[in-house]
């Protein structure tokens, strides 16, 4: 297992932890239910995108039967993901006491998540969309038909 795909793995699970913390926390103290944006975000940024990043980046080039595509740009997107979202969840904690700063780390974080998302999409799709004749060396290639079916 690549050590981005442990971190990821392992990221979903720490961001899941915090969630739900944060969650039974608003449960029991109704006045911070001002952080349910940071909740849902780290449950559905953090556990539940994270453990499809990772899953998706180990199981994909497995399904395909094809190396990911780019193994540098799923380590860097571990990093802009996660450092994204951390960023988006102090702006939400900012914003809801509203103390100045929150845009600009909510604004940050919010672009460095998605330029992360779109790494992800990038990386999947080229790992799923080279052809079969691209995938393989020359000799590997099958021989084109001859036969053709009536
Ligand atoms: C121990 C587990 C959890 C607890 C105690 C909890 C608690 C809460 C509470 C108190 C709220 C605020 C409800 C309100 O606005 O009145 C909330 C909102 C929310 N939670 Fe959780 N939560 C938990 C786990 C999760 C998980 C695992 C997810 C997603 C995977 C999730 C997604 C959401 C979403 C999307 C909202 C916002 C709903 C809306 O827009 O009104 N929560 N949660
Ligand atoms: C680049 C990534 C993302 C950014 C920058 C972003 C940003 C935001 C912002 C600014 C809000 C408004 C929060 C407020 O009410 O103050 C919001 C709401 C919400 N987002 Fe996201 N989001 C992102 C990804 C996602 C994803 C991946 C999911 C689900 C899988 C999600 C689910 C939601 C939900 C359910 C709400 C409504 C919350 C509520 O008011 O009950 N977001 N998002």
């Amino acid at each position: 297992m690549e050590w981005f795909v442990r971190a990821f793995l392992r990221a979903s699970l720490v961001w899941l932890g915090l969630g739900v913390t944060l969650g039974v926390a608003m449960a029991v103290h109704p006045a911070w239910i001002v952080y349910r944006p940071a909740h849902l975000h780290m449950n559905l940024l953090g556990f539940v995108a994270m453990m499809i990043f990772g899953v998706a980046l180990h199981v994909i080039p497995r399904f395909t039967g094809r190396p990911l595509h780019s193994a540098r740009l799923a380590g860097a997107q571990w990093w802009v993901s996660n450092g994204g979202l951390a960023s988006m969840l102090i702006g939400f904690v900012l914003r809801a006491e509203g103390i100045a700063g929150a845009t600009i780390m909510l604004g940050s974080g919010g672009v460095a998540s998605a330029i992360g998302a779109y790494g992800f999409i990038y990386n999947i799709w080229r790992t799923i969309g080279a052809s079969e004749m691209q995938a393989r060396r020359p000799e590997e290639r099958p021989l084109p038909t001859l036969i053709r079916q009536q």
